[in-house]
């Protein structure tokens, strides 16, 4: 299955993601994390992309674009992926398609995680996640360990959920990423969930209504 995740800030793509490419035995690939790990090696994608990154900007098409490719070129994605955070606006959503025809094959769904704007801020200030292995956590409680279950790393704070920058990017997800969902639904590919509810939910509706679909 191909699949791409769409959802504002702090929807759960990249928890959501993370299940589904485990329980399809495809590869979870998230721009945001592959720009992220680019900034932490200090590589020249990563020098030319930090200002974007860090103020919760998009990074130029071009270079994104580049670095998609290169991804889903590897033997890993041969058959499937779970694609979070690309396309982020129409242009990217464009060439993707003519990526797509170039290479002979289709996404199968683009699933919509539908949530209030006023819990995307509560989540994104609570959010902690593991540099090592990129697990994401929601510790709203001081007491809560800062360690990652899976590899014991120490956790960290992501440079763009401070509020000034969340709102930032909540604004250019509305302006420049909203749209796709009406660009796949014209083509009949979006499945939208109710990404408001607790995690296992969402993540059982997701699973179900994916296997209802079918994998086109
Ligand atoms: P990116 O990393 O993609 O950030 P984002 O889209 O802002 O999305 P987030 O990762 O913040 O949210 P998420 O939906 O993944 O939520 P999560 O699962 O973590 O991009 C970062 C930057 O990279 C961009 O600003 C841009 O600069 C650049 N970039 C990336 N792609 C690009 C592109 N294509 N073109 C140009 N630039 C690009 O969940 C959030 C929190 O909520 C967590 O704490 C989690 O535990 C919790 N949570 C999740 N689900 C639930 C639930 N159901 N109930 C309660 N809590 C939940
Ligand atoms: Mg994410």
């Amino acid at each position: 299955m191909r699949l791409i995740m769409i959802g504002p800030p702090g929807a759960g793509k990249g928890t959501q993601a993370a299940r589904l490419g485990d329980r399809l035995g495809v590869p979870h690939i998230s721009t945001g994390d592959l720009f992220r790990a680019h900034l932490k090696e200090n590589t020249e994608l990563g020098q030319q992309a930090k200002r974007y990154v860090e103020s919760g900007g998009l990074v130029p098409d071009e270079l994104t674009e580049a670095m998609v490719w290169d991804r889903l070129g590897r033997d890993d994605a041969k058959n499937g992926y779970v694609l979070d955070g690309f396309p982020r606006n129409l242009a990217q959503a464009r060439s993707f398609e003519r990526r797509l025809n170039e290479t002979r094959t289709a996404l199968s769904r683009a699933v919509y995680l539908r949530v209030p704007e006023s819990e995307l801020m509560r989540r994104l200030t609570g959010r902690w996640w593991c540099p090592e292995c990129h697990a994401t956590y929601h510790l709203a409680s001081p007491a809560a360990s800062k360690v990652c279950e899976n590899c014991q790393t120490g956790l960290i704070q992501r440079e763009d959920d401070r509020p000034e920058t969340v709102k930032r990017r909540l604004r250019v997800y509305f302006e420049e990423t909203a749209p796709l969902v009406d660009y796949y639904r014209d083509r009949g590919m979006v499945l939208e969930i109710d990404g408001g509810a607790p995690v296992d939910v969402v993540s059982r509706k997701l699973g179900q209504q994916l296997a209802e679909g079918g994998s086109r």
